[in-house]
Formats: C-alpha cells, structure tokens, sequence
C-alpha cells in the first residue's frame, strides 16, 4: 500500500484528525497541565493526544476546528491563577470559566494579557476565594458576562467596571462589597441583567441604575439599603426581574411598577415599606412577595384576579379588611398569614385548581371552612391556624389526596372529626390542636400511613386512645393532652428498679411519683424530646422523673422490651458525670426515667440567667472538666460507645455549681433519625450545637458530640449563648480567634479580669475550645485528648 493510498484510508476511519488545532495554540495546551499545579490534571496528552477533545475545551470553526473558542476549569481544583497569562495568548478565546476553584487572586498577568482579546465575551470567576478590593478591568471591550458571584471580595465599586462597554450580564452577588450601589457598569442600555445581592452595599437606590434601559434583571436583595424605590423605576420597559428582598427599604411601593408589562417576578419582603398594595401591582406579575413589610390598608379587590398571577405573599403586613372574592385560577400559592384580615374564606377558591398552598394563619377570619375547598384538588398545604373560624371540620376535605400539611390549631371549630378525613393518604401532619372538637377520635387514624406530627391537643374528644395508633411508624411528635381521652385497658403501670444502690431503691416509690407527673405544677424542665418532673418521695428525697412521650412512635425501639434491654445496659453504668438512669415506668405513650435530682438545673438556666454571676471561673473550669470527664466516659464505653444525640448547655444538669452532670444518655440509643423528614440536624441537636457535617449526614458521631461540647466550653468562656442575634457562637469565634490581639475579646470580661492566672487559663482552654469546634469533623481533638488537653490548663 502506498503512502497516499494509507493515509487516506486512515482519514477515512478517522475523521477527526483532520481537525487540527494550530501548532502555536496546541504548544499552549500541552504546556498548560504542568502549569495548573494541580495534582491530578484532567488534561492529560498521553490520554488524549487531541487538546480539543480534554474536558472543558471546544474549538471551534468546523471542519478544521483550528482554534479554541472556550476553556471551562470549572472545579479543577485550583489555587493560583499565574498560568492565565498563558491561556491569554490563546486569542481566539471567546469564554473563560474558572468557577468553583480555590483562586484567592486573579494575577496581573491575566488583566494584562486576556484584556487584549477583543472576542473574549465570559469571564466566570466565581465560587472562588477572592479576596481584596474589585481590580480595574481595562479593555475587556468585548465582555459581555462578567460574574465574581460568591467570593470574599470588598471595598467600594466606583470605575472599576466603567469600561466594560458591551457589558450584558454582572454577577457580584455573596461578596463583601460595601459603599453604595454602582452606576458605572459598562454602558446605560446595554446592559441587562445586574446581579448585587448578599453583600453590604448600603444607602438609596441611584436613580442613575434607571438609564439602563435594558435592564432585564436588578437584583439588590440582601444589602443594607435604605430609602424608598425610585418612582421612575416603571421606565425600565424590559424588568422581568425586580428583587429587593431583605433591605431596609421604606416609603410606599410606587405604582408605576404596574407599568412594567415585563416584569415576571417582584420581590420587596422584609423591608420597611407602608402604606397600602398598589391597585394594579399584579397586571403582569407572576410573582408577588411583599412579606415582612409595614403594609396597611386593603387587599386591592383586582389583586388575586390576574390571569398570570401564580404566587402571592403578603403574610406578616398590617392589612386589613378581607380576601377579595375574585380570584385568578392560575394561583399556586397564597399567603396572607400574619395580617389582620377578616371576614370569611371565600367560597371563590373552590375553582382554584392549581392552588398547592394555602397559608391564611393568624388573621381574624370567622364562619366556616367552605366544604368546596375540596375541589381544589391540588392542595399540598392548608394553614388556617389562629383564626376565629367556627362550624365543623368538612367531610369533603376528605378529597384532598395531595394534602401533605393541614394546620386548623387555635380555632373555634366544633363537631366530630370527620372519618373521611383519614383518608388523606399524603398527610404527614395534622395540627387541629386548641378547638372544641368533640368525638372520639376516628379509628380509621391509622390509615395515614404518612403522618409525623398529629397534634389533637385541648379539644373535647372522648373515648379510648386507638390502639392502630400504634401502626403509624413515621409518627414523631403526637399530642393527644387536654382532652378526655382515656387509655385501652392492654395498658399496666409497672416500676422496674435498676439501680442497685439499697437508698435509692427504698427511697422511689411509684405510685407517688406517678401522682407527680400528672400535675404540670411539677415540671422542672422541658427539653425537645422530654419533660423533667420533680417528685419528693415519701422519704423527703427529691428525684427527677424525666418523661418521654410516646416512646415507641418516636422510638427506633419498635418493642418495650428492647428498650428496656437498652435502660438495662444503661443503669449498670457508673460515672459521677453522667445522669444514669435509676428506675422507670413504661406505659403506653410514655417513659419516665428516674435519676437523682440536680438542685441547681441546667448549666444553660445558670450561666445565661440572672445568677450568672455566682459561676466563678473556678466553677466555669470544674464544669468543664466535668463534662469532659463525663463524655469521655461514655465515648470508651467498652461494649459499644455512648453517643449524645442532643448536647448542649440545656442538658447539662447542674448538683452543685462545681458538680456538672451530662443528661439525655437514652435519647441516642431509642430516637431514629432517619424517620424525621429533614436531615439529621432537625433531630439531633439544639441549634448552634449541630456540626456542619450533620446538615449532610444522617450519623450522629464522636466528632459530633465534640463540636456540641466546644460550643459549651465557649458558652462558659463567653458567658453568651450558643446563638445570639441569628449569629452561632462557635462561628464569631473562630471568625474573630484569627487574630491574636482579639481573643481577650473573645472572653467574659467580667470573669478574664479577675485576676491574671484566670485568664491565662481561660486563653489556654479557649484554644481546646476552638479545636473542638473546627470546621472538619477530622481536626477535632478525640474526648479523652480534650480532658486531658484541659487538665493541663490548669
Ligand atoms: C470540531 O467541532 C465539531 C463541531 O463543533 C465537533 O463536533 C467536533 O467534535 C470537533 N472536533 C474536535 C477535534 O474538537
Ligand atoms: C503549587 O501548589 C502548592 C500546594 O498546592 C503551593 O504550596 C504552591 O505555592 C503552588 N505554586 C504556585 C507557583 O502557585
Ligand atoms: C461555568 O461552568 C459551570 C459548570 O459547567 C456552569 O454551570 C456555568 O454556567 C459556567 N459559567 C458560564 C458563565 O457559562
Ligand atoms: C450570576 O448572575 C447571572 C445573572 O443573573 C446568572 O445567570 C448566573 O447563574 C449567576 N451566577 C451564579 C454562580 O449563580
Ligand atoms: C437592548 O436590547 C435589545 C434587545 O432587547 C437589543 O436589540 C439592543 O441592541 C440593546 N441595546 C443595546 C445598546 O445593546
Ligand atoms: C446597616 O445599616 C444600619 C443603619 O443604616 C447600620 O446600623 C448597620 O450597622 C448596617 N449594617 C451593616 C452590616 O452594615
Ligand atoms: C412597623 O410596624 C410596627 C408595628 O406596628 C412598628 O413597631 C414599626 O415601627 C413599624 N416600622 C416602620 C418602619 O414603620
Ligand atoms: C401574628 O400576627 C401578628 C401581627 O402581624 C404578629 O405580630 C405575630 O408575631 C404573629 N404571630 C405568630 C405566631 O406568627
Ligand atoms: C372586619 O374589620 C373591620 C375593621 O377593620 C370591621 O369594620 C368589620 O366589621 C370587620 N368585619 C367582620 C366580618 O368582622
Ligand atoms: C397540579 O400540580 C401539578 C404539579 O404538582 C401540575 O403539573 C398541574 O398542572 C397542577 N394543576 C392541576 C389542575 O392538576
Ligand atoms: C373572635 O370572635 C369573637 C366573637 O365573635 C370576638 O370577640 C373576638 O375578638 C374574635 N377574635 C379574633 C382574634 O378576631
Ligand atoms: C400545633 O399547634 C400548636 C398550638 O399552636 C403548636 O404549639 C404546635 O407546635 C403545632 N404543631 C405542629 C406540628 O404544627
């Protein structure tokens, strides 16, 4: 075969070699993988000759493909940016995207050299870690999308972007920029979509943003801004997207905005804004929030009539006055939660066949539930709570297969419960708590197979408890409380003793502290999964009785026996740290632990209440110690580790202001937290205690508990609480314990100046604080290292 005849049967099979990339740019690519000093390159020449075909490179001009057009590294892992001004002799670059990498800088070079391509039209810098100041991009004169969203870059934005001239699209959201909105984006009128929320720009909407005529998009949402909108905003003929969410706005909502035949979408919710809801607001709008705002006067009678209209939000205004009757059948969703609206729930909403969710709570409504709400076959969520609606629950709601949440607490309804209503096969809670529902409470309940909360508290219902309740596996929370419900006779109220120690088993007596647990005169304590009861035996001696309601609902443990295999285990424990069980009653809907009482209450109650001041930094450091001890203990546990599914200062219990004692051993062993719906962090744990991982996790771990255990060593330290303000402890420290000179801040004062040696050993055990609450669960100090870590502060 001759050369020609070869090589022509060889462009035959494979007709991508002739798609050659040009000798100088291929020289660039293959040069490029050393210079990414990234570990793993995915562009790799001995896997694939071709540069044109590595990930996240397309040439472009077919069929010869001779030139690159745009380069992705999205999520290449990269920390430094100096290779750029390689890539900048790429000049037939048209896109760049190095979002999601770990650059702190963009290099000189790149402004340098990437600002002479005329043709490179994206530029995506973010999910970065930039830092500093917003550089000048000179030239650039073709860029038409620019986004530097979600880094850490600040200062105040002048003329940086003044010659971007063909600027579309600016993306600076989740930055740390301050001063006031720019105005000076490339040219008025070219550009389109403005993108500034999450960052700290503060003062008053320019009026200048308003020559941008082609403006499709202005997001402002959460920003420091003051002032009321610009009356002229209804000239920016193209709005589609108008977002101002979460500022400090005030003054009134202009009604020019009605003018925008393109606007889509118009959020202006927790602001300031008064006065009353434009006539005409909705004309285009599909989307409406204007939550958390001074709003007063009526609901505008052609509001809720638009035909494009699909979401309305207006809870928590000072609107008055009723629900307008006519209403667009487009709607999805409706919230008028939090007003003060009254009158009755129009019967209109019966032809809304789109509607999913329903939100009227906490208004003045009166009459009764229309039985046509039925129809509305869509509904996911119902929430009339906290009105003043009489009448009976209808049959017909019965009908609303899609319902997964319906909320009628704190109403005036009457009547039985309707068995109909079990057949809401998507219910996963029901809250028809605080009513005067009488009956019996249908036996079909079990038929909602879904159901995690049902709240049936404070009505008037009679008869016996069902027993099917005990098939509803996903059930979380039920309260059944304030009725005249009586319990099946399967029932037997028997005590089992576990300790062995001769006083307490002759001090408990039952039946006496039964009696004590049904009067609510003796609860000590509530926590998220039980309630403390004080019970004085016929002795003198005090002991807690710690109620768990419906234990086996809530419970992994499907049987008491297993559960009571697990307190078995747990009683023969001994630690002067922990809160061991002693004694306990099962029933049919509740635990009751016995432990021996702690006289001074919880470490929260001490430290962040009006006796503060009795905790000494002595105390401070023994309660610290204490802990530690305590949760070492259970973390070795020889048989299998002892795990706390909730730690936080609320069940540190307290005998003596030196004597701390780790409380709620059980809660781990017996709760499941896979049956809760959220993730892990809904159910285990108090907020500001939850490691970061929990959000993603469904484990609760040793790692956990460490975090949770740091956030209360800093509670002692501080003397704040774990949360103040919506900011978590644990994170202002880490953020303010960068600096050396800040952390005398960090501390009590009021304990640190006490004397010298005091606060040498507060800085000592604040650094055993600030590993414990390390952002990853692997850097965090095992117990046992924090005792011991802690000893030595001494
Ligand atoms: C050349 O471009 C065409 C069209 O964009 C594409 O299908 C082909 O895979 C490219 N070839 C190479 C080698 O990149
Ligand atoms: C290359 O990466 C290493 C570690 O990732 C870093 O320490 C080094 O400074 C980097 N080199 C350059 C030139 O950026
Ligand atoms: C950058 O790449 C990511 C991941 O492919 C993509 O989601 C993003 O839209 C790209 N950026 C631009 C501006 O195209
Ligand atoms: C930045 O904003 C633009 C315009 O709204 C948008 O298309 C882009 O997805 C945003 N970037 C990120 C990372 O969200
Ligand atoms: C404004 O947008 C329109 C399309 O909506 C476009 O035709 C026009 O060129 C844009 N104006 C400028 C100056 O780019
Ligand atoms: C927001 O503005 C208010 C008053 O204008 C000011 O007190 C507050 O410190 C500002 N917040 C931030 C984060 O800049
Ligand atoms: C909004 O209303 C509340 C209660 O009526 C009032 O305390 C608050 O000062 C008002 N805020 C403004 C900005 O008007
Ligand atoms: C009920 O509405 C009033 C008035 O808007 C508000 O102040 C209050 O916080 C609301 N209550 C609840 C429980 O949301
Ligand atoms: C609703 O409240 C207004 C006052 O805001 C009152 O005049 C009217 O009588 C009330 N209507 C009903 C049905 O309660
Ligand atoms: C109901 O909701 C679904 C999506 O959940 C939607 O596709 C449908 O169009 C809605 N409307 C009706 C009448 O079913
Ligand atoms: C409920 O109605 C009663 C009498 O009809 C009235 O006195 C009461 O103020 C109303 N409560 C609310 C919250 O509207
Ligand atoms: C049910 O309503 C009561 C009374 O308002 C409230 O305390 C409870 O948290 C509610 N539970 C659920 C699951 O909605």
């Amino acid at each position: 075969m001759s050369l020609s005849l070869f090589l022509s049967f060889f462009f035959l099979l494979h007709p991508l070699v002739l798609a050659q990339l040009a000798e100088n740019q291929r020289s660039i690519m293959l040069n490029l993988p050393h210079l990414l000093n990234i570990s793993s390159s995915p562009w790799d020449v001995t896997k694939e000759p071709n540069p044109c075909l590595w990930q996240g490179v397309t040439c472009g001009d077919p069929p010869k493909n001779s030139s690159i057009i745009s380069l992705s590294l999205y999520g290449f892992g990269l920390s430094s940016s100096d290779f750029l001004s390689e890539v900048c002799r790429i000049d037939s670059l048209r896109s760049l995207n190095l979002s999601n990498n770990n650059l702190e800088s963009i290099s000189d070079g790149f402004f340098n050299s990437c600002g002479g391509i005329d043709g490179l039209k994206v530029l995506d810098f973010s999910s970065n870690r930039l830092v500093g100041p917003l550089p000048a991009f000179r030239n650039f004169v073709g860029l038409e999308v620019l986004d530097l969203s979600f880094n850490n870059l600040n200062g105040e934005i002048n003329s940086q972007l003044s010659q971007l001239v063909s600027l579309k699209s600016l993306n600076l959201s989740a930055n740390r920029f301050i001063g006031s909105v720019p105005t000076q984006l490339g040219k008025p009128s070219v550009l389109e979509q403005l993108q500034l929320s999450k960052n700290l720009f503060h003062g008053k909407i320019p009026v200048e943003l308003l020559a941008y005529m082609n403006l499709t998009l202005i997001d402002l949402s959460d920003n420091n801004l003051t002032g009321s909108i610009p009356v002229a905003i209804g000239s920016l003929s193209k709005l589609r997207f108008l977002l101002l969410s979460h500022n400090g706005l005030t003054g009134e909502i202009p009604k020019s905005i009605s003018n925008i035949i393109t606007l889509q979408r118009f959020a202006a919710n927790q602001n300031n804004f008064v006065g009353e809801v434009p006539v005409g607001i909705t004309r285009y709008i599909k989307i409406l929030d204007l939550s958390y705002n001074n709003l007063s006067g009526l609901i505008p009678s052609d509001l809720l009539s638009q035909s494009s209209l699909q979401h309305v939000d207006l809870s928590y205004n000072l609107l008055k006055g009723t629900i307008p009757e006519r209403m667009s059948s487009s709607l999805v969703r409706l919230r008028l939660g939090s007003n003060f609206l009254n009158g009755s729930i129009p019967t209109t909403l019966t032809k809304l066949q789109n509607l999913a969710y329903l939100e009227l709570e906490n208004n003045s409504f009166s009459g009764s539930i229309p039985p046509e709400l039925g129809a509305c076959q869509n509904l996911s969520l119902l929430n009339l709570a906290q009105n003043n609606i009489t009448g009976t629950l209808p049959a017909e709601l019965g009908h609303l297969t899609k319902l997964q949440v319906m909320k009628l607490q704190q109403n005036k309804l009457g009547g039985q419960i309707p068995p109909e209503i079990t057949q809401l096969q998507s219910l996963g809670i029901l809250n028809i708590s605080w009513n005067h529902l009488g009956g019996p409470i249908p036996s079909s309940i079990s038929n909602l197979k879904k159901l995690t909360n049902m709240n049936l508290q404070s009505n008037n219902l009679v008869g016996f408890i069902p027993v099917s309740l005990g098939d509803l596996n996903l059930l979380l929370e039920l309260n059944l409380g304030g009725n005249n419900l009586i319990i099946p006779p399967p029932q037997v109220i028997q005590g089992n003793l576990l300790t062995a120690n001769g006083i307490h088993r002759s001090n408990i007596d039952f039946n006496k502290a039964m009696e004590a647990v049904a009067s609510t005169e003796n609860i000590v304590l509530k926590t998220r999964f039980s309630t403390y009861y004080k019970a004085i035996m016929p002795s003198g001696t005090s002991y807690f009785v710690k109620k768990l309601s419906w234990s086996d609902k809530l419970f992994q443990l499907g049987s008491h026996d297993k559960f009571e295999q697990e307190l078995q285990v747990l009683g023969r424990l001994s630690n002067s740290n922990v809160m061991i069980p002693l004694a306990y009653v099962l029933t049919v809907d509740s635990a009751y632990l016995f432990y021996e009482y702690a006289a001074k209450g919880t470490l929260y109650d001490i430290l962040h209440g009006s006796a503060k001041d009795a905790l000494d930094w002595a105390s401070r450091y023994s309660i610290a110690v204490g802990v530690a001890q305590g949760l070492a203990f259970l973390h070795g546990c020889t048989s299998s580790p002892i795990l706390l599914l909730d730690l936080s200062s609320k069940n540190i219990m307290l005998r003596s202001l030196k004597e701390p004692q780790v409380a709620d051993i059980e809660l781990y062993k017996v709760i499941d937290p896979s049956k809760s719906t959220g993730s892990l962090s809904t159910v285990a744990g108090s907020v500001g205690y939850i490691p970061p991982e929990y959000a993603y996790t469904m484990r609760v771990t040793m790692a956990g508990n460490v975090y949770s255990f740091g956030v209360i060593l800093l509670e002692l330290l501080t003397g704040k609480p774990a949360v103040s303000e919506g900011t978590e402890l644990a994170k202002w420290v880490l953020r303010n314990s960068m600096q050396q000179n800040n952390l005398d801040r960090i501390l009590d004062f009021n304990i640190s100046k006490t004397s010298l040696a005091a606060r040498n050993q507060m800085l000592a055990v604040l650094k055993v604080a600030v590993a414990c609450v390390s952002a990853s669960p692997e850097a965090r100090p095992k117990m046992k290292s924090v005792l011991r870590m802690l000893l030595n502060a001494r």
